[in-house]
């Protein structure tokens, strides 16, 4: 959330009557976090907004099979290898990493969803490497392109339209606490400092454009790990006015202003989201450090409590080889990792990079599903070792 909005009609004071100008009752359902005590948007229907029925179940991905016990080890799984089947983003979600905190899926819609969907179980973050298309929402549409975050609060009702004409490769975050701007990063009325790493204006809201009726009564809902479905009599895109700080935003990675620093700074600068559990850094295009002596390639390091996912989406990377876009490196707790042989010593002297990729900290170990075994590149654990044991890399 950034800050409350306002569209279509809605009554001068919440939990009163709003008619329409024929004098219709319209229905009120207000969309509220932690009980009753967090962010809120309240909603105006056509109709009751919860009288839908239960129905046949038709949709929803394979949530992650067996989960084999994890060798504590270094992996780099090669996403870009995943075999999808074709349709859409509610049916063709793979998970690859799982705690209980988040669950890192890859996805590559070839269809447009053909019900609405409800994720009742996550927030939802999620990466668009390649591709771009609409989300449409009971709030409005959000247009999505290429390198877009799109922060897709739990339990609002939506579906996918990708555009036709483009290939998608996107990363999937389910959180299953909000998703939300790092808190330094605002001022104490809420508002975003003047040196936080974005604006307000580089966050896209949704465009409302009042009750829609596309022709679609079914909405899929998870919840639990389980997927379930129900029917409307109408249109579920009835909304005729909303109220509320809790909506969908849109931001593009490129907007990210990253931190420089006299010497390398570390991967917090780049912190862009958080979520209970863990945290989302960007890495995007920008010079590198500028003492005469530094080293701007990343120092080994043990982050002792944190296991470490960065997908990258494009550009030279620094301190690993063998990486390509849609890889995704795991470096768990419990052993130090660093750059590839070479890479520290090679980086001197660089003035910049163009790496683009997506980072994610977790404070609880991440379960590699069987899908992720399948990407695994069985190498790239001892790729680290330099050939004759060198001292210098991690
Ligand atoms: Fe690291």
């Amino acid at each position: 959330m950034l800050q409350r909005l306002s569209f279509g009609s809605v009554p001068p004071k919440p939990h009163t009557a709003l008619r329409s100008e024929q004098g219709v009752l319209r229905y009120e359902e207000c969309l509220t976090r932690a009980g009753f005590d967090g962010p809120y948007t309240i909603v105006y229907h056509e109709h009751r907004p919860h009288e839908a029925q239960p129905s046949e179940v038709r949709h929803g991905w394979e949530i992650s099979g067996a989960r084999p016990a994890r060798a504590l080890s270094r992996h780099h799984f090669r996403s870009f290898e995943q075999r999808f089947r074709a349709g859409a983003a509610v049916d063709v979600r793979v998970p690859l990493l799982e705690n209980d905190d988040v669950v890192l899926s890859v996805a590559a819609p070839t269809a447009e969803d053909p019900v609405y969907f409800v994720n009742a179980d996550a927030d939802e973050l999620i990466f668009v490497r390649e591709g771009g298309g609409l989300l449409k929402t009971q709030l409005g549409d959000l247009r999505f392109n290429a390198h877009d975050y799109l922060c897709l609060p739990r339990g609002l009702l939506h579906r996918f339209v990708p555009d036709s004409t483009l290939a998608q490769a996107w990363l999937v975050i389910e959180s299953a606490g909000p998703v939300a701007i790092p808190r330094q990063y605002r001022n104490e009325i809420g508002q975003l400092r003047m040196d936080a790493p974005y604006s307000h204006r580089d966050f896209r809201m949704p465009d409302f454009t009042g009750p829609r009726d596309e022709g679609l009564r079914d909405v899929a809902v998870k919840r639990g790990n389980a997927f379930f479905c129900f029917r409307y009599a109408h249109s579920p895109l009835d909304v005729v006015g909303w109220d509320g700080t809790y909506y969908p935003l849109a931001f593009s990675i490129l907007d990210f202003a990253a931190k420089v620093g006299l010497t390398h700074l570390p991967p917090s600068v780049h912190a862009t989201f958080a979520m209970p559990g863990a945290i989302v850094c960007s890495f995007v295009p920008r010079l590198l450090d500028f003492h005469p002596l530094a080293i701007p390639c990343p120092y080994p390091h043990s982050s002792v409590d944190i296991d470490e996912v960065i997908y990258y989406a494009r550009g030279n990377f620094t301190s690993r080889q063998g990486i390509s876009a849609g890889s995704i490196s795991l470096h768990p707790a419990g052993i130090p990792h660093g750059p590839h042989p070479g890479a520290y010593e090679a980086s001197i002297g660089a003035t910049r990079t163009d790496e683009l990729a997506v980072m994610l900290d977790c404070a609880r170990p991440l379960r590699v599903t069987t899908a992720a075994l399948a990407l695994d590149d069985p190498d790239y654990h001892h790729s680290f070792v330099a050939p004759g044991g060198s001292h210098s890399t991690g």
